[in-house]
């Protein structure tokens, strides 16, 4: 493809900044070593993080790709660096579990670690003045941010998502146990996954051992957050990593 070139910065978030290019379709995000948890109360800096979700999320937006989903994914620049496709984000979280862990325990009083007989799924506002409330399909149609067709088609590609991912982590011996998506739509209209899929927006746990191997360990100060990363990254990329 022809030479993207990084323009001006459009956005800086808690984990990437973004980038405006030569060509009005396609930006440029740049992921950072920058972590923040708790609503940004808690920062910090996890080492060679902004690589590994870098090049991990591009990964798996090829696989999806190859699966029928159609993502942001245009093409990886460097370690840090990547092409993809403008989009109008809807400002939801869309959540998929599988078993129960982080705020699924902890609003509804239960332990983590129950595994459901089938997926549940939600959505969060996202803005942080309002701390990401929960809102279902009808607050989110009554306020306008997606019409209801729209939810619909992100509910389907969702659980898809979820399914493709829990077989390609099953084989790396990682139970994939929730995750958060986000979508957008093109000038064209086409609704389309985009954002990120890496240890910071997913729980993973080794299938043998229960060891986390996400970004739990530096919301719960456990220790050995860049080894769980790492880790993550070799299951994914074996000696490529
Ligand atoms: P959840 O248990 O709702 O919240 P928390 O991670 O704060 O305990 O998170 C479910 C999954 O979604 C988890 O893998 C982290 C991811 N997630 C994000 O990446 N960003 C977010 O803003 C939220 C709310 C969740």
């Amino acid at each position: 493809m022809a030479e993207v070139e990084k323009a001006e910065e459009l956005y800086e978030g808690k984990a990437k900044k973004v980038f405006t290019t030569s060509d009005p379709e396609l930006l440029i995000v740049s992921y950072k070593d920058d972590a923040t948890a708790g609503d940004g109360e808690k920062k910090g800096t996890i080492v060679g993080k902004g690589a590994i979700n870098n090049r991990m999320t591009n990964y798996l937006m090829q696989v999806l790709e190859q699966a029928g989903i159609p993502t942001d994914y245009v093409e990886e620049l460097n370690d840090r660096e990547t092409v993809v496709k403008k989009v109008t984000i809807f400002p939801l979280e869309v959540i998929v579990r599988n078993i129960s862990a982080g705020h699924f325990a902890s609003n509804f009083g239960v332990e983590e670690g129950i595994v459901f007989d089938q997926p549940t799924f939600e959505y969060s506002l996202k803005n942080d003045d309002l701390h990401d409330p929960l809102i279902n399909d009808s607050h989110i149609v009554a306020l306008k941010l997606a019409k209801q067709e729209d939810l619909d088609r992100i509910r389907e590609l969702t659980l898809k998502v979820n399914d493709i991912l829990k077989e390609f982590f099953a084989k790396l011996n990682v139970t994939l146990v929730d995750f958060k998506l986000e979508f957008g739509r093109t000038s064209d209209g086409t609704i389309i996954l985009a954002d990120e899929i890496s240890p910071d927006t997913a729980r993973f746990w080794d299938a043998t051992t229960g060891e986390k191997l996400d970004k739990d360990r530096f919301r719960r100060d456990m220790g050995g957050v860049e080894d769980a990363y790492n880790e993550m990254m070799h299951r994914v990329f074996g000696d490529n990593a």
